[in-house]
């Protein structure tokens, strides 16, 4: 079958490279993709948010199955608008993407369904949003309702900061549309892990369990990005708290999906924190994590057009989905600035050709005069394979240690909390 993946990040770049090696799939196209995914897709510059363009394209090549890899087009419904073309898509339908698009729809379908989380209090009024807070004391964390790139979260450690948090949101209206409702929850203390599944409106399969590093700085310090590095599997996740995030987090939100009139057809990603209570949930996304997906589907043993054509028509079963023995683990190169701000057009210095135990995945590159530039926050995200997380870790930090431009940024403890589970 022919397979189109949205988007042009790196884990687009990782989805189409594990796509291209299916035997499922004779061929992936990428839209819009980007210079470096052009050794696995056809990539083709059209606009996402285009819907009649993109099905358009879509009829006239003939294409099967959709991945759709950001929120965004899923939030905005492009699942909709293909499926409508009669093309088969993975990912969900706009009211499902709602379980990412809105932290209120997210946290009071959990509350509904009795899946463990954060408590919480929803506000449009800073007046009332601050009464609380002097209520409930610091720590505390504030969150914009809608999509905010993943910059609309304040962990803040004393009041003032979470005022001044609201202030932010909901006065100052620095998030646009998407922060004139705030969600402020209960601080959460624990280690974090990410679940992901492939889920077909009623069957979850659990992907291996795998950990980001979000903050900028080593040990954890500065402010949140999009994920630093990522490491998997991740012995956080113990069997007996796999099957506890399965029987009470992701086997319940899926069935609540389905009881509210909107299967979920898709990856499930549950961002846990594993409290001494067991985990709870920190929020759900739509999708596939960026750089989850970097560490993740490189173990991936099954035919991974084949597992997301069987979400799409109900079929999806375990035996599809196994994974191979060893680890993974990625480390971001991002820009100078970066989260801040982020740097364009420094030349990248290196081979960023992949190797049987290394692979170099483009998160925001572009080619220019015959070399590659960095083209956003985070540029390159550099994944090791081995035997075992040390291995891998080596792997992918002698690979990191080559490749080289202007103001490069990344974290030297990839994996490291690992380590106090392994001994
Ligand atoms: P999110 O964008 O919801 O993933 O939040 C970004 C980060 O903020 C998470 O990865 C956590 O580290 C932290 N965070 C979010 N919610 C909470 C919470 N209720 N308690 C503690 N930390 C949180
Ligand atoms: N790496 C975090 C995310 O994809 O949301």
């Amino acid at each position: 079958m022919k397979v189109c993946v949205i988007g042009g990040g790196g884990r687009e770049h990782t989805l189409a490279w594990k796509l291209a090696q299916s035997d499922s799939v004779t061929k992936v196209y990428a839209i819009p993709g980007s210079k470096a995914m052009e050794d696995v897709a056809e990539c083709v510059a059209i606009d996402w948010q285009d819907f009649a363009a993109v099905t358009k394209f879509l009829q006239k090549e003939a294409i099967d199955l959709v991945v759709i890899g950001p929120e965004a087009p899923l939030v905005a419904g492009l699942a909709d608008a293909v499926r409508a073309a009669g093309i088969a898509v993975f990912g969900p339908s706009k009211a499902a993407a709602q379980l990412e698009g809105s932290k209120v729809f997210a946290k009071d379908l959990m509350k509904k369904y009795d899946i463990p989380t954060a408590a919480y209090g929803v506000f449009d009024d800073a007046a009332k949003a601050k009464a609380f807070i002097d209520e409930t004391g610091a720590p505390i964390v504030i969150k914009a309702d809608g999509l905010a790139a993943g910059k609309g979260v304040a962990v803040a450690m004393t009041v003032e900061e979470a005022k001044a948090a609201v202030d932010d949101m909901l006065s100052a209206n620095r998030f646009g549309d998407a922060g004139h409702i705030v969600v402020i929850e209960e601080f959460m203390v624990g280690e974090e892990a990410s679940l992901l599944a492939f889920v077909d409106g009623t069957t979850v399969v659990p992907m291996i369990a795998s950990q980001d590093h979000k903050r900028i700085f080593d040990g954890d310090k500065g402010p949140n990005t999009g994920g630093m590095g990522t490491y998997a599997p991740a012995p956080v996740m113990t069997e007996a708290l796999l099957k506890e995030a399965y029987d009470k987090v992701l086997v319940p939100m899926v069935k609540a999906m389905k009881a509210e009139g909107m299967p979920y057809v898709g990856c499930l990603y549950a961002g846990l924190m594993i409290t001494p209570e067991g985990p709870k949930v920190v929020e759900f996304n739509v999708r596939f994590g960026d750089p989850e997906t970097q560490v993740v589907l490189p173990l991936l043993d099954g035919d991974l057009g084949e597992i997301m054509m069987a979400c799409e028509n109900g079929r999806l079963t375990e035996d599809m989905v196994s994974w191979r023995d060893g680890s993974a683990a990625c480390v971001i190169l991002a820009s100078a600035g970066y989260p801040e701000t982020s740097h364009k057009d420094d030349v990248i210095d290196g081979d960023l050709s992949f190797t049987e135990d290394t692979l170099v995945f483009h998160s925001g590159t572009s080619f220019k005069d015959g070399h590659y530039v960095t083209a956003g926050g985070r540029v390159l995200g550099i994944v090791g394979l081995g035997d075992d997380l040390q291995k891998a870790l080596d792997k992918a930090y002698e690979r990191v240690a080559k490749v080289r431009f202007e103001g490069r940024q990344y974290r030297k403890d990839i994996g490291q909390k690992a380590f106090a589970h392994l001994r």
